[in-house]
């Protein structure tokens, strides 16, 4: 590789899964895991294969899958740990095993109660362990920012001594200011005595909003690999997006002399929507490359100069990014082939048989409904099909009487799936969304605590389909749901009954499942260590 080419390491399904709400199933890693590969990802870090046997199956899973990406495995710097990531990325044709350990002032005292030379020399066992293992080692000194800066040299250097081929310098916190970060790497690579015989990578966290800045910064001052993700989730306010970074490096070359990556940018939509798909995750509108509104014109003054010449107010062009220039696609009297070809030009790789199976009914349903189809409304109707868990209860219909001063009422019919028996209840609630909510709970006994309710229209206009996106408590676990209709009460009762539905599917040991696909194995988390 040239000394210009990053590598970019993606860890969606690692830090972006920790986003609360975000967690994934077997078969949703693994779809997400193509995905990446197909992007052009040259390191998946599948998961902390320690944490729990699912998140171990997962990174297996994956590992065995990849093609041409590297698989990446988490690891404490503790033996346990590190055989277990190693054992589960084994059979990846590029093999990784990521050793962490904090080396902060305060992750010493307060987290770890270690010295700094027990902290140096445990870093140093943690690699030379998992370089028995596998060749490709890499280490982070958790809490890089915070650490004093010779005290940081000291430990890349012996971990590269004891064989690291990558050290990340990990912003955990998003403490660091752009240029502070950037005279922390400048710092290393003058007084590191071995630096050039590992790539030094970044991993910045986004607690100021700082994550995509630092880690550009770092390039500037020659790291060679960036750790991100897709939409930027992750723990908290989450890690530097990939979509972000790459375009930064794309659109102003000169910037970063000339670095560049191996990504495919046509695939960046598509990609931002299968992980916001499968984590329930909503991509801000306003979300910088892959937001709705990201090459959205409102004011005339910038529609007319787009128009006359798009670079008038467009730095990239929507195309590199994958987004289609037409928007209005599809009506009432649009067949397969068009439907099934316009699907393709959206991303969306799905068999001739699957189409029709689950998509074109529901696609010509909508158009009963709505005289025009926008590229949004195909989206949102396969990916709310597609995320599809086994439906115990089905929506047969429902009514909802409210009026100023009253209580408003909803009646709600379900059908169970298994029997084709049918029941109806009633509840009332604080309004008609609530009332809906109580009288589904009373129907299926499954009771929630609503813990985020988000209503936003998927494409512009009067007929405008609707999309629900909510998140309900269940104990510890955050659960999302979607639900997309015209009707917004519609909408509301489908999101909601999609999360009792899962929750049936968890009790039973049934996960989501898209069509055609092998059902994954039940999930069985255990608390994750922290990272
Ligand atoms: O944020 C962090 O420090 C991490 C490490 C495990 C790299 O996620
Ligand atoms: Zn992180």
């Amino acid at each position: 590789m040239s000394d210009n080419r990053l590598i970019v390491f993606d860890t969606t399904l690692r830090d972006g899964e920790q986003s609360p709400g975000a967690s994934m199933n077997l078969t949703e890693k693994l779809e997400v895991a193509r995905a990446l590969e197909l992007l052009g990802v040259d390191v998946i870090e599948a998961g902390f294969p320690i944490t729990s046997p699912d998140d171990f199956e997962a990174v297996r899973a994956v590992a065995r899958q990849a093609r041409r990406s590297g698989v990446a495995g988490l690891a404490r710097c503790v033996p346990e740990d590190i055989d277990r990531a190693a054992e589960a990325v084994a059979e990846a044709r590029r093999p990784r095993v990521h050793v962490f350990l904090a080396t902060s002032k305060i992750h010493r005292k307060f987290k770890l109660r270690k010295a700094r030379g027990e902290i140096l020399r445990l870093a140093v066992e943690g690699v030379r362990r998992a370089k028995a293992a596998v060749a490709d080692v890499q280490f982070s000194p958790e809490d890089a920012a915070r650490t004093e800066p010779e005290f940081l040299a000291q430990v890349v250097e012996a971990v590269i001594d004891a064989g690291a081929t990558t050290v990340n310098i990990p912003d955990t916190v998003g403490w660091a200011m752009p240029e502070g970060f950037r005279a922390l790497i400048e710092y290393l690579f003058e007084h590191v005595a071995n630096i050039r015989r590992a790539v030094i990578a970044v991993h910045c966290h986004d607690d100021l909003g700082m994550a995509v800045a630092s880690t550009l910064a770092a390039v500037q001052a020659g790291a060679r690999q960036v750790e991100v993700t897709i939409n930027g989730i992750g723990e908290r306010a989450g890690n530097a997006a990939l979509e972000e970074v790459v375009m930064a490096l794309k659109t102003r070359p000169e910037a970063f002399s000339g670095c560049d990556t191996g990504i495919r940018t046509e695939l960046l939509h598509p990609t931002s929507r299968l992980v916001s798909r499968v984590t329930g995750l909503a991509v801000a509108r306003n979300k910088a490359v892959v937001g709705e509104n990201a090459f959205a014109h409102e004011s005339g003054i910038h529609a007319d100069g787009v128009l006359k010449e798009r670079t008038t107010y467009e730095i990239m062009d929507p195309r590199a990014v994958g987004l289609a220039k037409s928007q209005l696609v599809l009506g009432k009297h649009s067949g397969r082939h068009q439907f099934r070809q316009r699907l393709r030009e959206l991303g969306f790789r799905l068999a001739d048989k699957d189409v029709d199976a689950f998509f074109f009914g529901p696609f010509k349903e909508l158009a009963d409904r709505k005289k025009e189809i926008f590229d949004a409304d195909i989206a949102a109707l396969v990916e709310t099909e597609t995320v599809r868990v086994p439906e115990t209860w089905r929506l047969c219909g429902f009514q909802v009487a409210t009026a100023t001063g009253g209580m408003p009422t909803a009646t709600v019919e379900l059908e169970e799936a298994a029997t084709g028996r049918r029941t109806r209840d009633a509840a009332t609630g604080d309004g008609p969304v609530d009332a809906i909510f109580r009288a589904l709970e009373r129907i299926t006994g499954v009771a929630l605590k609503l813990a985020d309710y988000q209503i936003r229209s998927v494409t512009a206009g009067k007929e405008a389909q609707g999309e629900v996106r909510l998140e309900v408590r269940l104990g510890e676990r955050t659960l999302s749901g979607r639900g997309v209709s015209t009707d917004i009460l519609e909408a509301s009762a489908k999101a909601y009954l999609g999360v009792i539905n899962r929750v049936v599917a968890r009790r039973n040991g049934k996960a989501p499942r898209p069509p055609s696909r092998r059902r994954p194995r039940r999930r069985t988390r255990t608390a994750k260590p922290s990272t």
